[in-house]
């Protein structure tokens, strides 16, 4: 028995007899989603619950959109629509977009519901009845402008912690920090930009400093298991010591504060959004069966998120859930690190993402090669980053080259020598029961991996599976033995389908569609993941569909396509975040009489060998020919552009050296956004010599 199979049966025991509730943070339907909402949630998330399917463990995995907030209510306002419109839009696109990606959701529910809302009201309400929030009245900051008060992101200003002048009022993203829109320095009104005023308010708070020592005692005594990003930030938020927390805002959209008094009052996004998980699977399972998810101790529940999510989902809630008494607490809250994108943090706001949808658009038919890549590059232990160039080489090099190849090799031989049906094993060979020992090894190291939430290591070793089957193969040569021994052709064969077998359980979490294909090439009527490390899927006899390809190469054309429009979106982003130098000081008019600019016509145009940076000009400037240096050169890779072009220069600088060659004035040019030089000259064709002022 391998060593670690021991350890992989304690798992077992101890889950089997649990049924697992998933839930994946619900995003923000303000926007479509990108891959580092994928990386960091959904694919680990689906990957998980594929894999508890297969071994046939009850489970759900719940999602849906988070619907209220304010970035939501900006977006609307920002294109003269109703909040409702934004979130119909994006709901949609979302909804439609993981279900293609093959995200197996049981439900995908939305935060605008009519369960929701009757759900998260009954929530607060008993919260409220139990006295378990404290009413405050506080000064608070409003906009006199837009006759509201202004909370979360509605204002913006300086990080207290790090001088970031762009803090939101809930969050600098710079830092990280969480923040209360008051602890902003020069807040600024997001909505009308104006200097907002302080204005008394009441709001309710739910006292997390009262749940410290029971949090404390949850989490840091008995879940030392849970992965170290976020035991540590639990720590560090539970160090410095947990204050009380508003859960209700003064806007218009939102779930209304259910409770006399609280007129135009709704609650706080993050107090609503969390019982999203509730109200989705009552939508579900019904209300009755839903309790067997939420409060039976034999369920157990994991919350799959983003590092930005943790303070929510391992204090805020679970001090909700504390004050309600009536429902589980996660088990675990695998929350992953950020994905960048080509080395640069992914950005709603500055178009710096690659968006589900659009992939979908742009590569049809290959989710599976993003799923994959987005495993193996999975930011589990840190941030981590994904280029499209590492893209094709996984496509090519793994999926393509091991996976593929290993696969088509096996059917294409079984169609040569058998007529694609599955040939007898003969007696077994050292080498035959050497690689159904090493796929038994994986299989173990795999499914100890799933259980622990290390995907990225797990998907290593599903593709060690395919490595061993393609070693196999190439060891065994069963081309060469055709003729002399067909029977051992055939244990060969039956070995590299079971193993072609192996591949399809072990994939599926992982490669959904790939796998489903391969299950049905081989015949094979419902995957399950007791199959896997098994010698005898495959029953001798049975047909086996035609060959054919499980991944296609990807060609240089549509990776420089995908990377050409990420850098269009860089200069966009440039542009759009340029400013012009402040004006300098004054100059006088006798100052500027003294500067002698003319026009000039470009004879000749060359770079000055040696230099990097120096364009040789013989200039026609109506006296005589002169020559000037300029040190444009890598503005101007083909310098020949220039002759024949009307410039203007600078006449009356004294001549200079450079590089051995006099330098008769300078020639005037404009700085570019992204710091490229371009030459100015007139409008339209003026004598040369002609004098500029
Ligand atoms: O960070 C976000 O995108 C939030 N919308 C996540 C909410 S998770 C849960 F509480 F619903
Ligand atoms: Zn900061």
């Amino acid at each position: 028995m391998p060593p670690r199979y021991a350890e992989v049966l304690k798992y077992q025991y101890i889950n089997h007899m649990k049924r697992t509730l998933i839930t994946t943070a619900l995003p923000y339907a303000n926007g479509p989603v990108h891959i580092g909402h994928l990386a960091g949630v959904y694919v680990p998330a689906d990957i998980y619950a594929r894999y508890l399917r297969l071994q046939g463990r009850e489970c759900l995995l719940i999602g849906g959109s988070d619907e209220h907030g304010v970035p939501i209510t900006i977006k609307a306002r920002n294109e003269g629509v109703t909040p409702q419109d934004i979130v119909d839009r994006y709901h949609k696109i979302i909804k439609d977009s993981f279900e293609e990606f093959g995200i197996s959701f049981d439900v995908y529910g939305r935060t605008t519901s009519d369960t929701h809302r009757r759900v998260a009201s009954d929530f607060f309400r008993r919260l409220y009845d139990k006295g378990e929030f404290v009413e405050k009245t506080s000064e608070q900051l409003y906009d006199e402008e837009a006759g509201q008060f202004l909370a979360d992101r509605y204002v913006t200003g300086t990080c207290p912690h790090c001088g970031n002048e762009h803090a939101y009022g809930d969050q600098c993203e710079a830092c990280g920090t969480s923040l209360n829109a008051t602890d902003l320095i020069n807040p600024k009104s997001a909505i009308t930009g104006s200097v907002p005023v302080m204005r008394e308010t009441k709001h309710y708070y739910l006292p997390l400093d009262k749940w410290q020592p029971a949090l404390e005692k949850w989490i840091l005594e008995e879940h030392k298991e849970w992965k170290p990003n976020v035991y540590g930030q639990c720590k560090s938020w539970l160090d410095m010591g947990l204050q009380p927390r508003a859960v209700s805002r003064d806007l218009d959209w939102g779930i209304p504060v259910p409770v006399e008094g609280a007129e135009g009052k709704v609650l706080y996004v993050w107090f609503d959004a969390p019982i999203g998980y509730i109200s989705n699977t009552i939508d579900l399972v019904g209300e009755k069966e839903a309790d067997k998810w939420w409060k039976d101790p034999e369920t157990r529940m994991l919350h799959f998120i983003g590092k930005d999510n943790i303070v929510f989902h391992c204090i805020v809630f679970p001090a909700m859930l504390m004050a309600d008494g009536s429902f589980n607490l996660p088990d675990n809250v695998p929350a992953n690190e950020f994905l960048n994108l080509e080395d640069d943090k992914i950005s709603t706001s500055r178009n710096w993402a690659v968006w589900l949808h659009e992939y979908l658009r742009d590569f049809p038919g290959k989710q599976d090669v993003l799923r994959y890549v987005l495993t193996a590059n999975a930011p589990e232990t840190k941030d981590n980053n994904f280029t499209w160039k590492d893209f094709q080489a996984r496509n090519n090099n793994e999926l393509v080259a091991i996976l593929g190849n290993f696969v088509n090799r096996a059917l294409v031989l079984d169609h040569k020598y058998f007529e694609g049906k599955v040939p007898a094993c003969g007696p077994l060979q050292d080498i035959d029961i050497k690689a159904f020992e090493e796929i038994k090894e994986a299989v173990v190291a795999m499914t100890d991996d799933l259980e622990n939430f290390k995907f990225r290591e797990a998907l290593r070793q599903a593709m060690n599976v395919a490595r061993i089957g393609n070693k196999y193969l190439a060891d065994c040569e069963p081309w060469k033995l055709w003729k002399t021994d067909p029977a051992r052709v055939a244990t060969i064969l039956n070995v590299a389908l079971q193993i072609c077998a192996n591949l399809a359980v072990v994939f599926e979490p992982f490669t959904p569609f790939m796998a489903e294909d391969l299950r049905k090439t081989l015949g094979i009527d419902c995957l399950s993941w007791d199959m896997a490390g098994r010698t005898d899927i495959l029953a001798a006899g049975s047909q086996l569909g035609e060959a054919h390809l499980l991944f296609e190469k990807i060609d240089d054309a549509p990776i420089e396509a995908q990377v050409q429009k990420l850098l269009d979106t860089k200069k966009q982003n440039e542009l759009k975040a340029w400013t012009p130098e402040p004006v300098k000081a004054d100059c006088s008019f006798e100052d500027f009489e003294k500067v002698d600019i003319r026009v000039g016509k470009v004879l000749e145009c060359s770079k000055v060998k040696k230099s990097k940076k120096l364009l040789q000009f013989l200039i026609e400037d109506g006296m005589e020919k002169r020559t000037i240096l300029s040190g444009i050169a890598l503005s101007y890779p083909d310098p020949e552009v220039l002759v024949g072009k009307e410039i203007c220069f600078i006449a009356n600088f004294p001549p200079r050296k450079m590089m051995g060659i006099e330098s008769q004035g300078m020639i005037l040019s404009a700085v570019n956004p992204d710091g490229t030089l371009t030459v100015v000259g007139p409008t339209a064709e003026v004598q040369p010599g002609a004098q500029v002022g």
